[in-house]
């Protein structure tokens, strides 16, 4: 079989930017077009195999996830079968199946034999018989394109690891050949693993198999934190982070305690793991605490929450029943309508999309939390509404479009002159500086960009979308979080991979947005097929090169070019790699005030875009504004310091 066409492996490329940590891609992770043969249109095995394929769609779910099917009579029969991860409940199993028999005929036309994978299940057909047939066709490898620190260690503890579960996984029974397992390697990593094979193979098939699959593994993802081994009857798969649910039926077990391995270091991991819950345990205990006084202080200045609430009605009315008309746009937590209330004023309503995971009186109070935010640089919450699970933010209304309306468009970039852009950026730095410093409570905003700035009759800046964070229970200190709210182009590398934020992450997405600015360009190389570099690199190369002329919008007629190049100066020093050495807000603001300050050289900027995906991906139809919105599945392991969501993070490794 031959290795499945590169598209595809683009896609998985492109799918740990979009879907990394979500628990099931629905994207096929490999696919296998065999040149054994084509069918004709029209011809009996065509028809066989379209009646096999939609017959999947009535079988009946099983425990254990494993399917074959025969259609027609020989040469025109068509035989599949299809396999789910053993860890996979039956309906979600069904649905991957389901997917796999509509894709699978796009990905591999006209075949007379092919097989496409998918996260968590599989499906193959052919003209041959394949039940209890084994075949090592090796279909792909895929990398978690990060290293691991301590390349000995991980091995040594990865090659204790694989062989065992590639025993106890051929030893499954004929229904189920499936193991999983972890171990914590010397330096307190932990690793987990899953292998399977088809359960119709024999235990020696299965072993063979696997064994191929191990083999493998140090061409593919040797030194890595992760990787992904498919062959046709089997496959292997070890990230630092678990990536599989515990198996729902007891045929084979998660860990594996005849390891002495483990007892030692379940020894170590259990006092530190306790010291850390502790620590935790602590922290949210004082977070709590620290909330309330919030709360409290406020409900002191004797601001009633019921006064920030608007009827339901009245705001029905004023945004004409949310017709299309008065939509003004779609952002990642609602669209928003334009309104005019009975007395005049202009209203901007968001309408809540999600969930906010909050009861009402917990969004009540959160509401007037960001409603005593006060800025002329931030859009103000003027209140609320509720009504049932219905929930509406009352904004003022700002006059003109967002930033983006007018940088990135041809003809109205040019009613910003450098004055007004100049005016903007220092607008947006003080604006960004009362969130993390100088408000009452301190908010990262998580999700900065030029469409999240408004612009007022007077081309003043006035920032919307703050305090997000605060209306869906998220964490709003500094730390890790599971759920990563942001857009691409814009996040910091850190808080993009490990989903670690802090005030530096929005300093980051600052930077972006002054580049932006600047230079009229997007931070997205994906639409400009002749230059496939981002902003950041581009910007990096002309700075390096003394001929920041070039990154000048050309609708900006040169005017103080001194000090262009010290905003450019600003932004690039914004987007450092290394958190420490982005300045503060309040230090941007200084900066931006005072010509006669020196600046600290930047270094190389992080380019996060290009890092492990390659130049080849194209964007185009999601990039630049798509949302990305991630849950992991936090398991009872959290209390290690794992990168989040590399588990998806694999690439196609070159064979
Ligand atoms: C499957 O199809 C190929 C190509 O048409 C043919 O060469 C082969 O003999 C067929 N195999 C069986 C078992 O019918
Ligand atoms: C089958 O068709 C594909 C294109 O659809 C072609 O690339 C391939 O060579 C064909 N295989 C055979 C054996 O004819
Ligand atoms: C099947 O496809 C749908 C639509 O693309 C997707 O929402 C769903 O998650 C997929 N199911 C699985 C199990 O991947
Ligand atoms: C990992 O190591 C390989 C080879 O040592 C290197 O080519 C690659 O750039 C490294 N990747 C990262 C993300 O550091
Ligand atoms: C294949 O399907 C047939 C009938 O549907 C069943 O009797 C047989 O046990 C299945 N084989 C395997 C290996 O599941
Ligand atoms: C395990 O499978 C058996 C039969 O296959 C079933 O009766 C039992 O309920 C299952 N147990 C769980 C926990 O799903």
């Amino acid at each position: 079989m031959e290795i499945g066409s590169s598209p595809l492996f683009f896609l998985l490329a492109l799918s740990f930017v979009f879907a990394f940590g979500a628990a099931q891609n629905s994207n096929p992770t490999a696919s296998s077009c065999s040149n054994r043969g084509n069918f004709t249109a029209g011809s009996t095995y065509e028809a066989n195999l379209n009646t096999l394929l939609s017959s999947f769609s009535s079988i009946t779910a099983n425990d254990y996830g494993f399917y074959n099917l025969s259609v027609g009579q020989t040469p025109d029969q068509v035989n599949a079968i299809a396999l789910c991860r053993g860890d996979v409940q039956p309906d979600v199993c069904l649905s991957c199946i389901n997917n796999a028999t509509t894709e699978i005929t796009s990905v591999c036309p006209n075949r007379k034999e092919a097989a496409i994978w998918y996260e968590v299940c599989m499906l193959r057909y052919s003209n041959r018989s394949v039940v209890g047939v084994l075949d090592r066709s090796i279909v792909a490898g895929l990398l978690n394109p990060f290293n691991v620190t301590d390349a000995d260690s991980f091995n040594a503890a990865l090659n204790n690891l694989l062989p065992d579960l590639m025993r106890r996984a051929s030893s499954g029974g004929s229904l189920r050949k499936f193991a999983t397992g972890n171990v914590i390697d010397p330096v307190l990593q932990p690793i987990y693993a899953l292998e399977q094979c088809t359960p119709d193979l024999s235990q020696e098939d299965c072993t063979t198999c696997l064994e191929t699959a191990l083999q493998e593994i140090p061409g593919c993802c040797g030194g890595r934190r992760g990787g992904h081994v498919i062959l046709t009857s089997c496959f292997v798969r070890f990230e630092m982070q678990r990536f599989y649910d515990e198996p729902t039926n007891g045929t084979t077990s998660n860990s594996d305690d005849n390891n002495n391995m483990s007892r030692i270091i379940i020894a170590i991991v259990v006092p530190v793991a306790s010291v850390a819950i502790i620590i935790v345990c602590v922290y949210f205990f004082l977070r709590s605490r620290k909330r309330k006084e919030i709360v409290e202080t406020v409900d002191e200045e004797i601001i009633n929450p019921e006064s920030l609430q608007f009827d339901f009605g009245t705001i029905r009315i004023a945004t004409n029943n949310f017709s299309d008309e008065n939509k003004l746009g779609q952002g990642g937590f609602g669209s928003v309508y334009k309104g005019r209330l009975s007395s005049g004023q202009d209203i901007a309503v968001k309408r809540l999309s999600r969930e906010s995971g909050q009861g009402d009186l917990e969004f009540k109070n959160e509401v007037l939390l960001v409603a005593k935010l006060q800025h002329r640089n931030l859009v103000r919450l003027l209140g609320f509404s509720l009504q049932r699970t219905e929930r509406l933010l009352v904004y003022e209304f700002v006059q003109n479009a967002s930033l983006d309306r007018f940088i990135f468009d041809p003809k109205r970039r040019e009613q910003l002159d450098w004055e007004i852009r100049y005016k903007i950026i220092g607008g947006i730095a003080r604006g960004i500086l009362y969130l993390h410093e100088d408000s009452r409570l301190r908010i990262i905003h998580r999700d900065l960009k030029a469409s999240n700035v408004l612009l007022d009759a007077d081309m003043n800046p006035k920032i919307a979308d703050f305090g997000m964070a605060r209306l869906f229970t998220m964490d709003e200190t500094q730390g890790n979080t599971s759920r990563i709210v942001g857009t691409y182009g814009y996040m910091a590398p850190e808080y993009a991979m490990h989903g670690q934020f802090s005030v530096k992450s929005d300093v980051y997405s600052f930077g972006v947005l002054i580049l932006e600015i600047v230079t009229g360009r997007r931070n997205n190389c994906f639409n400009d097929r002749d230059n496939m570099e981002d902003l950041l690199s581009y910007t990096w190369k002309n700075w390096r090169e003394a001929t920041t002329v070039n990154l000048i919008d050309p609708a900006l007629r040169v005017s103080s070019k001194s000090e262009i190049t010290r905003c450019l100066h600003i932004g690039l020093l914004c987007v450092q790699e290394n958190v420490a050495d982005r300045p503060t807000m309040a230090s941007v603001v200084i900066m931006l005030n005072s010509n006669s300050l020196t600046l600290p050289m930047p270094s190389e900027p992080a380019f996060f875009m290009h890092s492990s995906v390659g130049s080849d991906v194209s964007y185009s139809s999601t990039g630049y504004s798509s949302r990305v919105n991630i849950t992991t599945n936090r398991s009872s392991d959290e209390v290690f310091p794992l990168a989040k969501h590399v588990d998806s993070f694999s690439e196609p490794f070159p064979r």
